[in-house]
């Protein structure tokens, strides 16, 4: 087993930073040093590098991806090699993806072709959630198989009628099986019923452009169908996770259940923090036309501005309130993909790409004072690890953990866009002229260096499945 050591940096945790040598032996950490102490004698290694200046940080877990999946009539176009290869770039060193059993078909069936997408394509450590949607007996089942498999969550769908979603009995049976087994149970939540029928007089009255989909997915919806999971939970007894929460109003009802003692938690993500209902749905371009906004169709949707919702969902990062920040990965290309939806905004497959730049966005908020060093990395790394039942292996670098750390410059620059920082397999960037002060100089997945001065110099196959625990979060 070859030796590292990584020298003069600072090492930043949840709860401070520290001056301090990282030893690295094979695939995990081994030993922090005080920097100038000798305690067993000189520490010394195969390789070292200087980490002078730089903030050596816990890699990036993403708990919220969705690789080559099929939805809205194609699939995401980034498969597991190319995600996972643009993840590494941004410092992401572990994805948890969701394999999908739509309406008709076998969970496990579903789950084993998951693992044949994945398997030997990966550039970093991945993990799956499984998507139940029609609940049936067999569901149940699969639900206790798949905890035994290290799949210790499970994502249910309150809209997308005929795909996707479980009715209400469907997810109440579900949420009772999680109680029962211990897994945590993840939630989109929007009515979709109502979306459904806002969407269709929409169309009735021509309003076709990507606007519309935000218009259509009104914060009432998301606040409602939060509330009514938060019930169902409560019935259950089981753990809600709400995924990419957009909506204040659906912060609030979380916040409200976690004041109350429930086992509730909330995700956000970076495009619900930096991007708006204003600036980028209703966007016009010259190469796409009133198409433009169809780049950032996703759901939940991105909130109007003017409502107020990003800077609440700051907040409710700073307080607690949401827990962490997943990307929602689920990259389509304008041609092909997304103009699939010209003439008509419910045909725009549904989903943004930023899995590689993650990291490098939450950064910004601790260089614009929004959050701390120590918050950013307990809501990119640490409280995704411990979520989903990883901790201790990834989300820390500590002694017996597994050697996935990111060495970030603190005065470097990172300028994202097509031909700057872009890695992921999508002919735009949904976050085309941001600008970050920092940058992702390398980085180490189970102790190999993988992204340097070089670009990345990992390879498909390197990353490895990890079997999950349960949740390491619940009070
Ligand atoms: O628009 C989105 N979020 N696409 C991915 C599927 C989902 O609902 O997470
Ligand atoms: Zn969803
Ligand atoms: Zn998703």
């Amino acid at each position: 087993m070859s030796t590292l050591l990584i020298k003069g940096g600072t090492v930043v945790s949840t709860t401070g930073r520290v001056e301090a040598d990282v030893l690295v032996d094979g695939e995990h950490v081994v030993a922090l040093i005080a920097p100038g102490t000798e305690p067993f004698g000189p520490v010394t290694a195969d390789t070292t590098i200087d980490a002078t200046g730089k903030f050596v940080l816990p890699g990036g877990v993403d708990a919220h991806t969705h690789m080559e999946m099929p939805f809205g009539g194609t699939n995401a176009s980034d498969t597991f090699e190319t995600g996972t290869r643009a993840a590494a770039w941004g410092g992401t060193t572990t994805i948890i993806d969701f394999a999908v059993q739509y309406a008709g078909q076998s969970v496990m069936e579903q789950y084993a072709l998951w693992h044949e997408k994945a398997g030997g394509n990966c550039a970093i450590d991945y993990g799956f959630h499984q998507i139940l949607s029609d609940v049936q007996d067999e569901s149940l089942v699969a639900m206790d198989e798949l905890v035994h498999e290290g799949v210790t969550s499970f994502k249910l769908f309150m809209a997308y009628k005929g795909v996707l979603l479980s009715d209400d009995g469907q997810i109440l049976r579900a949420f009772q099986k999680g109680a029962e087994n211990g897994a945590l149970m993840m939630m989109h939540a929007e009515n979709g019923a109502v979306i459904d029928v806002l969407v269709q007089q929409a169309l009735a009255e021509n309003h076709t452009t990507p606007y519309y989909h935000g218009i259509s997915r009104p914060w009432q919806a998301e606040e409602e169908a939060t509330h009514r999971a938060i019930m169902i939970a409560d019935i259950a007894g089981a753990p809600l996770y709400v995924v990419h929460v957009s909506a204040k109003q659906a912060v609030e009802q979380i916040a409200a259940a976690r004041d109350r003692g429930s086992n509730v938690f909330g995700e956000t993500c970076p495009q619900y923090l930096y991007l708006s209902l204003e600036e980028q749905l209703a966007a016009v371009s010259e190469q796409w036309g009133d198409l433009e906004g169809a780049k950032w169709v996703c759901s939940t949707p991105l909130r109007s501005r003017h409502e107020g919702h990003q800077h609440h969902l700051w907040q409710s990062l700073r307080t607690n309130d949401i827990q962490m920040v997943s990307t929602d990965h689920c990259p389509f290309c304008m041609k092909e993909q997304k103009e699939m939806g010209r003439g008509d905004f419910s045909k725009i497959p549904n989903g943004i790409g930023s899995v590689e730049h993650r990291m490098d966005l939450m950064y910004q908020g601790v260089v614009t004072g929004q959050i701390t060093l120590e918050r950013f990395v307990e809501l990119t790394s640490t409280t995704p690890a411990r979520m989903f039942g990883l901790y201790g292996r990834k989300g820390v670098i500590a002694p017996g953990a597994d050697a996935d750390i990111v060495i970030y410059d603190p005065a470097g620059h990172t300028s994202i866009g097509m031909g700057k920082t872009h890695h992921m397999n999508m002919d735009y960037s949904a976050w085309e002229g941001f600008e970050i002060d920092g940058h992702v100089d390398i980085v180490l997945s189970r102790g190999t260096v993988i992204v340097d001065e070089r670009g990345y110099v990992g390879r498909a196959g390197h990353g490895q499945y990890v079997k999950r625990g349960l949740s390491q979060y619940l009070i």
